[in-house]
């Protein structure tokens, strides 16, 4: 099953004093295609140079492209670390999402082409969103919501949850949207923690051919989540997988029961641009999930424009998806809020890219002649690990952009996506932001930026983003702490209930500036290279190494599909690099491959870099929303004991890894 390849104790030592080394090169270059840039929305730098003469100016003219009920009296206030942006202005949400387009004549309109994953089919025009949105808006306030209480949201990929996020919107009622993913517990805990009055949730989902009972989870839930009152219960699947768990007299209502007695019409409530439009949780593994506040006219600002700009949107003939869930910050920005603001055509799928084939996503993509894509890293790296055949039984000339989100995405990766997806014509923009960002903040402009694959290349317009020391002195050249410089529209205002600890985590470590928790580097171009989380860098012998380069480098060699990258206790160099990868279908798993792999990496990165054992194994452990877990990993490689797993996609890959691990501690 196993064979792994151990280095003898030999590194290179030595100090350099930098904060993070910057090791990998990567030369190629793509400019904008000239057929891409022909038809661009932007196409030279004057977005920037406005921007760099006036950044509240910039961020004004941005916010003028929204339907404001009043205009703000003050663009922005500043007392660090709370902003407000558009002070006195007032809008709603759901207003410049939906009536706006409907006064507009755009009624007709496709907003989304829905897919189940059985198979069914909806097609939802602005006008049908409209209705629902406006009786679901009555439905809440039937149930007792009235603005600024908060709704919590736990459902499957279907329609019916922009509907609900929108309703809220509507009635100046935050949602808290819970990824339908999430066990009971990480369920009740946010609904205590938001205080929600009611839960929206449906029967069940459908996932890998499989019914997810959502309700039964809501239930468990509810037993230690006094607050909320009602449940609210979408009927998905039905008598499917068991059928529904039984509704509970008084508290739980059938979604289209309500709807059905609702009125029809619901006014949109003229809103504070600082009132709070959703929190949503970030989920860290040890401490308590932070409740992150996103307010109203600052956050629609900034999805709608980045949506535009950075993905070149032409409303009236693209076909926009973006295949991230809803209950991450994605899914919030770039499928519901953004998209709608800017009146675009999305489609919405509500189950995995292997059901019932491995070839869905590109079934989607040919018959709905999608021209965006956005996705993540761990699914191009899936996708290349599943081989492109798959791809390549479809038709996927309609694609013309391809974005990627939420991690480093891997050179080789950037290229697989480019050539195999893209067809060498789409230009790649990999967007750098966090929940906490609210939107896009480092990535090209598809029209205007030459891409190095896997860099995320530069700030946009109006954003302020600086690589820094340690001791916070900007980094010309080289690697160490990406930080912002100023507040944007899009930014948290807090840490719902704790604004102690929105300051710690943020705006302590380097002073008047924010720092991301991510490294960086500038090349000598002044591009920025992402490098993962600063928990994730390594110190061998000294040297600063990101784990984020050496998995690039492995990732490059042709037999590797995906490789995640720790740093295990070593008594000789602190820290030794260790190497869990994934090779391609039909490669063979051997010392020697190990060997090749090690000297593959020395060779790109440098000696210092050469990993010290390589482990093979089938998967790697993620988080739910995709993201290697490096820190279990690297307890597993220091033969730590593991906490909780369950937050995990799938936990047995770990025992399946441990293992691995075990082989190797007694090969040694
Ligand atoms: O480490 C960075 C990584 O994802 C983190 C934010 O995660 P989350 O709040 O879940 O939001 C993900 C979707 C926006 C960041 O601190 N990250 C996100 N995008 C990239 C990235 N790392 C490298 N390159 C990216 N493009």
């Amino acid at each position: 099953m196993t064979d792994i390849a151990e280095e003898t104790p030999e590194q290179a030592g030595g100090e350099t004093g930098a904060a993070i080394e910057a090791l990998y090169l990567e030369e190629r270059r793509f400019d904008p295609p000239p057929s891409f840039r022909e038809q661009a929305l932007v196409t030279d730098r004057s977005l920037y140079e406005q921007a760099e003469a006036d950044w509240v100016g910039f961020w004004e003219a941005q916010a003028r492209e929204l339907d404001w009920f009043e205009p703000w009296e003050k663009a922005l206030e500043w007392e660090l670390p709370f902003a407000k942006w558009f002070v006195g202005g007032k809008l709603n949400v759901s207003h410049n999402c939906l009536d706006r387009h409907v006064a507009a004549g755009l009624g007709s309109r496709i907003a989304y082409y829905f897919e189940g994953e059985p198979g069914d089919r909806r097609t939802i025009t602005y006008a049908d969103l409209l209705a629902d949105v406006q009786r679901f808006a009555n439905v809440l306030q039937s149930l007792g919501v009235r603005r600024g209480d908060r709704v919590g949201i736990y459902m499957p990929m279907i329609p019916e949850l922009p509907v609900a996020m929108l309703a809220c919107a509507r009635i100046g009622a935050a949602h808290s949207v819970v990824f339908g993913g999430f066990s009971p517990d990480a369920l009740r805990d946010r609904m205590n923690d938001a205080e929600a009055r009611v839960l929206v949730t449906a029967d069940g989902g459908w996932r890998r051919g499989s019914v997810v009972h959502l309700k039964g989870n809501v239930d468990a839930a509810l037993t230690e989540a006094p607050c909320v009152e009602h449940v609210v219960v979408v009927r998905r699947t039905g008598d499917e997988g068991g059928g529904p768990a039984p509704m509970v007299p008084g508290r739980d209502h059938w979604w289209h029961e309500l709807m059905a007695a609702a009125e029809p019409s619901c006014d949109a409530a003229h809103l504070d641009s600082e009132e709070l439009l959703y929190l949503l949780y970030t989920s860290g593994t040890t401490a308590k999930p932070k409740g992150i506040m996103h307010t109203t006219g600052g956050y629609l600002t900034h999805v709608a424009s980045t949506h535009r700009y950075v993905f070149d949107l032409h409303p009236e003939r693209d076909v926009y998806w973006c295949a991230a869930d809803i209950g991450w910050v994605t899914g919030h920005s770039y499928i519901v809020y953004g998209p709608l603001a800017n009146g675009a055509t999305s489609v919405l799928y509500e189950g995995t890219p292997d059901f019932p084939d491995k070839d869905r996503w590109w079934s989607i993509i040919e018959r709905y002649g999608v021209t965006t894509l956005y996705c993540a890293p761990t699914a191009i790296r899936t996708f290349m690990k599943w081989g492109s055949e798959y791809p390549g039984r479809h038709d996927l000339s309609s694609l013309k952009l391809l974005g990627s989100v939420g991690e480093p995405i891997n050179p080789e990766a950037w290229m697989w996506y480019q050539e195999h997806i893209g067809g060498g014509r789409c230009p790649v923009v990999d967007t750098w932001w966090q929940t906490e960002t609210g939107g896009i903040m480092i990535s090209p402009l598809p029209g205007v930026t030459t891409c190095k694959p896997g860099s995320a290349t530069f700030a946009l317009p109006g954003i302020g983003a600086e690589v820094v020391d340690d001791a916070g002195r900007p980094v010309e050249r080289g690697g160490g702490y990406l930080t912002l410089t100023r507040p944007w529209p899009g930014m948290l205002r807090g840490i719902y209930g704790d604004p102690e600890r929105y300051r710690d985590t943020y705006w302590s470590r380097f002073e008047g500036r924010y720092f991301a928790g991510d490294g960086a580097k500038v090349d000598d171009d002044g591009y920025l290279w992402l490098l993962g989380r600063v928990d994730d860098v390594m110190n061998v012998s000294g040297h600063r190494v990101s784990t984020a380069e050496v998995e690039s480098a492995l990732v490059d060699h042709p037999a590797v599909a995906e490789a995640a990258v720790v740093g295990a206790r070593d008594d000789t160099t602190g820290q030794a690099v260790v190497a869990f990868v994934t090779l391609k279908s039909g490669e063979e798993k051997s010392t020697e491959r190990g060997e090749a792999l090690r000297g593959h990496v020395a060779a790109r990165i440098g000696p210092i870099a050469r990993p010290k054992a390589v482990i093979f194994t089938d998967e790697l452990p993620k988080t739910r929303s995709g993201k290697i877990m490096r820190r279990l990993l690297k307890d597993v490689a220091d033969g730590r004991d593991l906490g909780d797993t369950t937050t995990l996609a799938d936990p047995a890959v770990v025992e399946e890894i441990r293992k691995l691990a075990e082989t190797r501690a007694t090969e040694e």
